[in-house]
């Protein structure tokens, strides 16, 4: 009589993979998740952030807020915002990391009474350019000299480089996350131009660091706008046209219409200088965008392919610059090719 099988089991014996297979088989995996998820990977991790444009006009909300508080008033202010450590000053304001209701919270004061116009100015254009692209304001009382906003702990554009180069931000240092900062911004110098209350333009620009100066890094890595104390209002249909200050600009970081045109044998007169419009903004977005595309893998082959709308950008004649959604129409279309190009390179690879 036969032997039965012991185990019982019928059918073709079992083999086993040999080590080599498996890891081939592994890779391969591998490679199809990576291939599969190109998409994800190229595309910057921004975490989408309810915006302040969702609350009604005199209200606010941040963070994880459900509901819109109204804006704090004076009592408010004075009772429930402890205020901390100095974080930043300009020329109009000095600014406080605060507390307020556990929260950090920035409570800017007026420096001199000097600036109280502007200060007051930068106060009505906060409140009535509430949107993503504005610092949120949480608050203000007159009497004193206060606004509150919301806090950003990782500060002005002036200190971008730092923060990137921090190793928790490796991750965010690219090519593709700069130039959606660029976007950033040139999406805030269109909604300036394009504002509720008409053409504005950022006068607090006559240098770089000073530009920089004036927009917030948020923790999801946009930008906004902060300082609005100097915005003045172009209209063409009344003929009114702006000058940034009283005083003679110098250097080639303003627009050439912002210079005092006639000689250095002239001396500046105020009344003599000639108005401009907003393309001075236009002239500063090469300047601001090469700042903010940095020297990382891939920055030179952006500028490269910013070439020309900068150089248009940089036309002496204000006329011929374009506007800011043409330079953020580039910007988008330049992004999109680029990372087209880098994850077909990349599934080539694969
Ligand atoms: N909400 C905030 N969160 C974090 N830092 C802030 C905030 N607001 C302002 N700061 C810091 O304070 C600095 C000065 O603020 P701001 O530009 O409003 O002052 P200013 O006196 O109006 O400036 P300027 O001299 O340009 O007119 C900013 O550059 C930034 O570093
Ligand atoms: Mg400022």
């Amino acid at each position: 009589m036969e032997k039965k099988p012991q185990d019982g089991r019928k059918g073709a014996p079992h083999r086993e993979v040999p080590p080599v297979v498996g890891l081939l088989l592994a890779m391969a995996l591998m490679n199809l998740l990576l291939y599969l998820c190109l998409d994800w990977l190229f595309i910057s991790p921004r975490r989408a952030a309810p915006g302040p444009g969702h609350c009604p006009y005199g209200s606010f909300r941040m963070g994880q807020m459900k509901t819109c508080s109204p804006w704090l008033s004076c009592q408010e202010l004075r009772t429930e915002v402890r205020q901390l450590k100095r974080v930043g000053e300009g020329a109009v304001k000095r600014v406080f990391l605060s507390e307020w209701k556990e929260r950090k919270v920035a409570l800017s004061r007026l420096t001199g009474l000097e600036m109280k116009d502007d200060f007051l100015h930068g106060l009505q254009m906060l409140k009535s350019l509430q949107s993503k692209h504005v610092v949120t304001l949480l608050g203000f009382c007159e009497d004193d000299n206060t606004i509150l906003t919301e806090y950003h702990p990782l500060g002005s554009l002036s200190s971008l480089e730092e923060t990137l180069n921090l190793s928790r931000y490796q991750h965010v240092n690219t090519w593709q996350q700069r130039l959606q900062l660029a976007m950033d911004y040139v999406s805030i110098i269109n909604y300036l131009h394009h504002s509720p209350l008409g053409t504005l333009v950022m006068c607090d620009s006559n240098d770089l660091p000073k530009t920089l100066s004036q927009y917030l890094l948020t923790s999801n890595f946009s930008i906004v706008v902060n300082d609005l104390d100097a915005l003045p209002l172009v209209n063409r249909s009344t003929g009114t046209f702006v000058k940034c200050g009283h005083r003679e600009l110098h250097g080639d970081f303003v627009a050439p219409e912002q210079l005092w045109p006639y000689g250095e044998d002239t001396p500046f007169q105020d009344h003599l200088m000639p108005s401009y419009d907003e393309k001075t903004d236009i002239w500063k977005i090469p300047d601001v965008s090469s700042f903010l595309l940095g020297q990382v893998e891939g920055s030179d082959m952006v500028r490269f392919h910013l070439f020309d709308i900068h150089k248009a950008c940089k036309s002496q004649a204000p006329a011929e610059r374009p506007t800011a959604q043409d330079v953020l129409d580039t910007y988008r279309k330049v992004l999109n090719s680029l990372r087209d190009t880098v994850m077909s390179q990349t599934r080539e690879m694969l």
